[in-house]
């Protein structure tokens, strides 16, 4: 097929390119000159493992190429993918601008259009705005009715550093239409893919969505307050509470011999971060009470999560005292492992939080390149020497794996803060002082 997607940010150009290399005819649509001429060239703006090989291969064989001109994109095209922004609004709302705007130049497009085509919702929005906002826009410009042409809601579940194999070995594959050009462009798309396709309304397409993400982040809050209750009980530890309640057979895989993936979102750690979990939540939050259906559960989860690094810079602050003056190094700062995406991380906010309290930041990270105003160092060597402490923030592999014995020795005062259970601490082993996420000292 012939799919046009617009908007080549995060989810657009990781489509995108998948859609290619399963054969698809795709052109990715993009404003901004700058982001055609990366594609064009096969250079992703941003880190994705896989996705740069995917691209050159695509833009290759001729099955990708780029533009930033909608209307001649779209000429010839069997799909239209809007996979543009949906960013908070101060309130918490969804905005909508690039959505809308991007549905007046589509249905400006199939006014004149007289081949079959189907106009599909991929960016995340919240429930009735494909029927109350996407498809009056769509019929107003255009001039015809869906049925005249094709209207789907088709979100994704895709994970920053994993993104291209989400894509192609996916879990399920939502399909929202009410009507049978949609239908039918929507499962030809996706004809060949092993996995449940769940065909739905518009609303539940939406709502799927954010109630997966709002399920993975009151995982997380939960799991937070329960490790702030056992910081406070002395003898308890949350990862090892933790490890009693993944053994409940309920969390088990389906083969029953190894846990559940989800229950790494049952433990406790910085709070959630990124580009999804924060936006969504804060957004299906705002559209409940817009539904005079308050969530007290969503409130919760923000509110855990807002408060979770002070909790942790109140810990540091016990263990070293006032921390002006004092020197702290940061292991991580992206919003998670394997990523260089630094929205909404839990280790820039608890950096602001250190340095309002007057203490000299260290930084590291193998993939964020930015300093963020604090010494940046290029090892973990640099990161530990003269400290006072070292904070981990993200579970990466090369903090998991470093010799903390080794570099603990170089440290002004040997105290390591593990605020994502990496380190497999053994006491007899270990000659620095261990702090951990849950656990009282
Ligand atoms: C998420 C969803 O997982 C994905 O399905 C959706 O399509 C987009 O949003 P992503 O933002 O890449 O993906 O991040 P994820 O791996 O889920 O992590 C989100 C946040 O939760 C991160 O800050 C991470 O550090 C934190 N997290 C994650 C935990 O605190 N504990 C965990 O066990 C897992």
């Amino acid at each position: 097929m012939k799919v046009c997607v617009i908007g080549s940010g995060y989810v657009g150009l990781v489509t995108g390119a998948c859609l290619a290399s399963m054969g698809h005819d795709v052109v990715c649509v993009d404003k901004d000159p700058s982001k055609v001429d990366a594609m064009l060239n096969a250079k992703p703006h941003f880190y994705e493992p896989k996705l740069e090989e995917l691209l050159k291969s695509c833009v290759k064989d001729g099955s990708l190429t780029a533009s930033s001109d909608l209307q001649e994109a779209l000429k010839g095209s069997d799909i239209s993918m809007i996979a543009v922004g949906t960013p908070s609004a101060d309130d918490g709302s969804v905005d909508l601008s690039f959505v809308k705007a991007v549905a007046e130049e589509i249905g400006t497009f199939l006014k004149t259009n007289d081949d079959p085509h189907t106009v599909v919702v991929k960016s995340t929005v919240v429930p009735t705005t494909t029927q109350d906002v996407v498809k009056p826009i769509l019929e107003k410009t255009s001039g015809k009715s869906v049925g005249d042409f094709g209207l789907g809601v088709n979100p994704e579940f895709l994970r920053e550093g994993s993104a291209v194999s989400d894509f192609m070995t996916p879990d399920r594959i939502v399909l929202g239409y009410e009507d049978e050009t949609a239908q039918q462009a929507l499962k030809s798309l996706y004809e060949g893919f092993d996995c449940p396709i769940i065909e739905t309304s518009y609303a539940n397409a939406e709502l799927i969505k954010y109630t997966t993400n709002s399920l993975l982040a009151t995982m997380i809050s939960f799991s937070n307050d329960i490790a702030y209750l056992a910081e406070q009980i002395e003898g308890a530890d949350e990862g090892m509470v933790m490890q009693g309640v993944h053994a409940d057979r309920r969390l088990t895989s389906i083969t029953g011999d190894s846990k559940a993936e989800i229950t790494t979102y049952l433990k406790g750690g910085l709070g959630f971060g990124g580009s999804c979990l924060p936006k969504d939540v804060k957004a299906l939050n705002y559209f409940a009470k817009t539904q005079k259906a308050e969530s007290e559960m969503l409130n919760a989860v923000l509110n855990v999560n807002a408060k979770r690094m002070q909790q942790v810079a109140a810990n540091i602050e016990r263990i070293l005292g006032n921390v002006k003056g004092k020197t702290i190094g940061i292991a991580g700062l992206a919003f998670k492992a394997g990523t260089d995406d630094v929205r909404e991380s839990s280790a820039l906010k608890l950096i602001e939080i250190l340095k309002a309290k007057g203490a000299t930041l260290k930084v590291h990270d193998g993939l964020v390149k930015d300093d963020f105003g604090c010494e940046r160092c290029d090892d973990l060597k640099a990161l530990a020497k003269d400290s006072d402490m070292v904070v981990i923030t993200t579970p990466e592999a090369d903090y998991k794996n470093a010799d903390w014995n080794a570099l603990a020795k170089s440290m002004n005062t040997p105290n390591i803060y593990d605020g994502r259970g990496v380190i497999a601490y053994d006491e007899a082993e270990h000659s620095f002082h261990y702090f951990t996420v849950g656990k009282a000292f």
